[in-house]
C-alpha cells in the first residue's frame, strides 16, 4: 500500500541533498520514504493525502526523557516560582511514589504520555530509568519502557537513594553489578547524573565503563546545575550525548566540537527550575553537533512539548528556527547514533509531522499554539479527523480513476 503526501507547502527534509523544498509531495511505502520531489511531477499511489499548502517536517525525536514514574511535584514546582532553588533531591520523593506503584499504573501514565507526545508531532522517544533505585526497581521500570521504544536507557546512577546515603560507593557497586546485570536485557544505553553532590567523575566512570562492557552504549548527564567534570568525562567515554550543557567552560566547548558527542540541550528543565539557559550559540558556532529534547519528567521539566523546546530554543537561547527544527529531529537522530530517522530522505522511515502552518518558522513565531495537525508514524496518520482539528488532518483519499 502506497501514500502519496501531496499539496505540501515548505517541506524540510533535513537531507543535504534536497534541502527545504517548496510546493513539494512524497510517497510513503511500507512505512519508509520511497519517493520525493516536486508536486507537481508527483508519482501515482494507492492513496492520497493533499495536505494544502502545509509545512512537513520530520517527525521529533525526543532524546531524553524519564517517562516511567509515579506521582507528582506541582507543589515543588510552585514553591520553585516562589524562590527555592532546584537541587535534584525532589527526586527521591518520585522514587517513593514510583516503587509503591504498581506496573498498571505505571503503564497507564507512560501511555498518556506517550500519546501527548505524539500528537504533538513526537515520533520516536527515549525514555530512561532511575525512579526505582533497586535491582528489582530498575529492571520493572525498563521492561515497561521496552513495551513503548526500543530507546531505553539504564539509569540507575540517577541519585543515591536514601538507604544508601552514607556508603554511595556501594550504591555505585550495586549499580555497576547486579542491578547492571538485571536492567542491560531492556537497556540499550547507559547514563548517570554526573554532577556535584550526586555521581562524581571516577563514579560516573566506572558507571559506564561497566555499562558498556555489558553491551550498553553511553550517554551522561552533564553540568545541569554548575560546572564540573560531566562533559569531559562523556567525550572521554564516547558517548553519544552529553545532555543539559547548561553550564559550560571553554573547554567543554572545545571538547564537545571536536568530538561525536552530541551536546543535548533540554530548555524544559531551564524553564521550569528558573535557570539561565545553555550556550547554544557558543555550541553551534564552535562547530558541536546540537540536538533539542524535553526532558520530560515530573521534576525539572514536566512537558512533553518538542515544539515548545523549539520556541524556547528560539527565542532564549538563540537558535534559529531552522536550527532549532534541526536539532529536534537530526540533532536527536544523532544523539541516538540512528540514521532512519530525522530526515525525510528516500530510505528514512516515513515519520512525518504535519503543521497547520506555512512554515517551520511558525514552532517558535506562534508559541503554545497547537501546530502539529497529523502525524505519520511508520507511514501510518495517526490522528483521526474526530480529533476535531482542521486543516491537514484531512482524510486519505483513494484516487478516483483518472485521478492520482
Ligand atoms: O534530567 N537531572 C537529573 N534528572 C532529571 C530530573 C529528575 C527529577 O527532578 O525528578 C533531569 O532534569
Ligand atoms: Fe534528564
Amino acid at each position: 500500500m502506497s501514500l502519496l503526501v501531496r499539496g505540501i507547502g515548505e517541506l524540510v527534509t533535513n537531507d543535504p541533498a534536497l534541502g527545504v523544498l517548496h510546493e513539494a509531495a512524497l510517497v510513503v511505502s511500507d512505512g519508509r520514504i520511497a519517493w520525493v520531489g516536486a508536486d507537481a511531477g508527483a508519482p501515482a499511489a494507492d492513496e492520497v493525502l493533499d495536505v494544502g499548502g502545509a509545512a512537513v517536517l520530520p517527525g521529533f525525536v525526543d532524546s531524553h526523557t524519564h517517562l516511567v514514574f509515579a506521582g507528582d511535584r506541582a507543589a515543588e514546582f510552585a514553591a520553585r516560582m516562589a524562590g527555592q532553588p532546584y537541587t535534584g533531591g525532589g527526586i527521591r520523593t518520585t522514587v517513593a511514589a514510583t516503587r509503591a506503584a504498581d506496573n498498571d499504573v505505571l503503564r497507564a501514565r507512560l501511555a498518556q504520555l506517550r500519546r501527548e507526545a505524539l500528537r504533538q508531532g513526537t515520533t520516536t522517544l527515549e525514555v530512561k530509568s532511575g525512579y526505582g533505585l533497586t535491582v528489582a526497581d530498575e529492571a520493572r521500570l525498563l521492561r515497561l519502557a521496552r513495551e513503548v521504544t526500543p530507546e531505553t536507557t539504564f539509569l540507575g546512577a540517577h541519585v543515591v537513594p536514601v538507604e544508601y546515603a552514607d556508603r554511595p560507593d556501594d550504591y555505585v557497586d550495586l549499580v555497576c553489578g547486579e542491578m547492571l546485570r538485571a536492567a542491560a536485557p531492556y537497556a540499550r544505553w547507559v547514563d548517570v547524573f554526573c554532577e556535584r553532590g550526586v555521581f562524581d567523575a571516577d563514579q560516573s566512570r566506572a558507571v559506564l565503563k561497566a555499562g558498556i562492557g555489558a553491551g550498553l552504549r553511553p550517554r551522561l548527564h552533564a553540568n545541569q546545575l554548575g560546572p564540573g567534570p560531566g562533559i569531559q568525562v562523556a567525550v572521554e567515554a564516547g558517548a553519544a550525548s552529553a545532555d543539559h550543557c547548561t553550564h559550560l567552560s571553554t573547554m567543554d566547548i572545545e571538547a564537545l566540537a571536536g568530538s561525536d558527542t552530541v551536546a543535548t540541550l533540554l530548555p524544559g528543565a531551564e524553564f521550569s527550575t528558573r535557570s539561565p539557559y545553555p550556550d547554544a550559540r557558543a555550541l553551534l558556532d564552535a562547530g558541536a553537533t546540537v540536538a533539542l529534547a524535553t526532558d520530560c519528567n515530573p521534576g525539572s521539566s514536566y512537558t512533553s512539548s518538542m515544539p515548545l523546546c523549539i520556541a524556547l530554543a528560539v527565542r532564549e537561547m538563540r537558535m534559529t528556527p531552522a536550527e532549532a527544527v534541526w536539532a529536534a529531529t537530526a540533532g536527536g537522530a544523532r544523539a541516538l547514533r540512528r540514521t532512519d530517522i530525522g530526515h525525510l530522505g528516500v530510505g528514512a522511515r516515513a515519520d512525518l509531522a504535519i503543521l497547520d502552518a506555512p512554515s517551520h518558522v511558525h514552532l517558535a513565531y506562534r508559541p503554545g499554539v497547537p501546530l502539529v495537525s497529523q502525524v505519520l508514524h511508520n507511514g501510518v496518520p495517526i490522528l483521526s479527523a474526530a480529533s476535531g482539528r482542521s486543516g491537514a488532518e484531512s482524510a486519505v483519499k483513494r484516487p478516483e480513476s483518472g485521478e492520482q
